[in-house]
């Protein structure tokens, strides 16, 4: 059986896309299906305003708005592999969920509309996967229009984010007319056929030598003469370099006319890393093949609101996970049921019988569980917890009408188990929390669930609060002395000082360098 779990692993890509808004994700998100053959057309998994299936209100806001609040999960096959593509939200707002998409994967596709190069979300998305070193593959799209040359566009990324580059496939052909692809390992040119907005396969056609010197000419020579400039600058190909994220492929073409597409998939499959194993708290490296092991990194509920269910999304990290075998939560050390274990393709859902490192199991109705801790089988084990992130957004919350105050309750401490908020509570008064979030858009995400959920309308209250910072009790006492700091409780046992504005918090730091009080970032 171990062995089993090896090779299975083994098989596995697991990877998010990231990208500024409108960069292409969905549209490439599309052409992945189609040519791993998930879907015959392009067009027929169109995320936005396409998807029926019943949704909760606050699906509403995010349809009303235009854009994606929720992650999606989608698994297909491709040749020998399992592909688990994990959607990050794309709006240009943040929330803790996207940075905790992206703990989940080993591997992530930046996308860039190549008349834009790179844009402050993207920016900030790669900062996530760098901390992390993951590996990066950068997909050049739009390549159908005028845009930036290929080497203007390299020297954006490598400048903008100090990344070296290694081009696997590159543009034939003046900026916005794409004639093919250099594949810079094989040294051929690879022409694809265009058809009506890139709804079905084309044809395909691979040339080498003068072939393909006859068909391209001076622009295949011109490619190749930017392929070398580059790995002069870089080293060429090194996939450690590239698997220990300092070094990215790039790969260029067009979602929408389906250049670069299969090429892309191929890349995913040759290059991106499967699976290895993953680091404990103790120190010690879990093996793929122990029994299994996997992480919380994502909590929904009410996604269904006939249902008012909550779905846990562990990613598998050891072992064969099967469904109906009981778990064990590392918080608690109670069982978690299996039974109803499900994968999930947007708002589908389908129930899942086993599962491998790598790919994303979605527990259904498993309360209880928090963002983050490990479930296992077997003899305890648990993985360092996800990092909170640094919230920026700060309200007084309470319920509107009071004799909601149970209501109101639940609804925050649900929604800070999801990570949507953090509640910070003063004092034990837990019905006036200060609600913290990462970016506005969760600020109106959980003023709109708690209405649509819970029933309750919170007025939001400002509160003066700039940075929080994470203390200990010693410090904390002596902040109550010092006065004019506020000391918070989060629910995962952190200890939290608030501050009006940094000059404070600096000035302390500077007149009292021994108080503890660190930053919240901890990736
Ligand atoms: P996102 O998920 O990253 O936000 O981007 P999305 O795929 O929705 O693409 C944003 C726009 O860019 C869409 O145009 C899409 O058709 C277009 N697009 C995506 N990839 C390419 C490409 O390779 N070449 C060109 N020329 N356009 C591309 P739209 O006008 O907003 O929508 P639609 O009317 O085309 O559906």
């Amino acid at each position: 059986m171990s062995s089993d779990v090896v090779t299975e692993a083994a098989r596995r890509r697991t990877f998010a896309i990231i990208s500024h808004p409108d960069a292409g994700k969905t549209t490439l998100t599309e052409k992945l299906l189609l040519y791993a053959g998930v879907v015959q057309s392009a067009g027929a998994v169109k995320a936005r305003g396409g998807r029926t299936a019943a949704r909760s209100d606050w699906m509403e806001m995010e349809r009303e708005r235009g854009i994606s609040v929720s992650s999606t999960v989608l698994q297909f096959p491709y040749g020998d592999c399992m592909m688990n593509l994990l959607d990050t939200p794309g709006h240009k707002d943040f929330s803790e969920d996207t940075y905790r998409v992206l703990t989940a994967v080993d591997a992530a596709v930046m996308v860039l509309d190549s008349a834009k190069g790179i844009e402050p979300q993207t920016r900030k998305l790669f900062e996530v996967c760098r901390a992390r070193n993951t590996p990066i593959i950068t997909f050049l799209n739009k390549q159908d229009r005028p845009g930036l040359t290929p080497l203007e566009l390299a020297d954006d990324i490598a400048n903008t984010l100090d990344l070296a580059l290694a081009p696997l496939m590159w543009p034939v052909g003046p900026s916005g007319a794409l004639f093919g692809l250099l594949d810079t390992r094989q040294d051929v040119l690879i022409r694809a056929d265009r058809t009506a907005r890139g709804a079905f396969i084309g044809d395909e056609e691979t040339l080498k030598g003068d072939d393909a010197i006859a068909l391209a000419g001076a622009a295949l020579g011109q490619a190749r003469e930017e392929c070398e400039l580059l790995d002069l600058s870089y080293g060429g190909w090194d996939q450690e370099a590239f698997e220990s994220g300092q070094l990215s492929a790039v790969l260029a073409g067009s979602a929408l006319t389906n250049q670069g597409v299969r090429q892309l998939l191929d890349a995913l499959v040759s290059i991106a890393p499967s699976p290895t194993p993953r680091e404990q708290v103790d120190g010690a490296m879990r093996p793929l093949d122990a029994p299994f092991a996997g992480i919380v990194f994502k909590i929904q509920a009410n996604v269904d609101p006939s249902h008012r269910d909550q779905m846990a999304f562990v990613r598998a990290c050891s072992g064969r996970f099967e469904r109906g075998e009981p778990l064990t939560q590392s918080s608690n050390g109670r069982v978690v049921t299996t039974k109803h274990a499900a994968s999930v393709l947007g708002q589908e859902r389908e129930t899942v019988e086993e599962a491998f490192p790598g790919d994303i199991v979605a527990l259904v109705n498993a309360r209880n569980l928090r963002i983050g801790e490990t479930v296992y089988a077997g003899p305890p084990v648990e993985f360092p917890p996800l990092p909170r992130f640094e919230p920026e957004v700060f309200a007084s919350a309470r319920p509107l009408d009071v004799s909601k105050a149970k209501q109101f309750r639940t609804g925050v401490e649900q929604l800070d188990a999801e990570g949507v908020i953090q509640a910070l509570i003063e004092d034990g008064n837990h019905s006036r929390p200060i609600i913290a979030t990462v970016g506005a858009l969760q600020m109106d995400v959980f003023k709109h669930r708690m209405r649509a959920e819970y029933n309750v309308e919170v007025e939001l209250g400002g509160n003066n609060i700039q940075v929080v910072r994470r203390t200990d009790a010693a410090t904390a006492q002596k902040l109550r002395e010092i006065g004019g700091i506020r000391i918070a409780d989060r629910s995962d046992g952190a200890l939290l000082a608030l501050f009006e504005n940094k000059y404070r918090l600096e000035r302390l730091q500077r007149d009292e360098p021994s108080l503890t009080l660190k930053p919240m970032v901890d990736l």
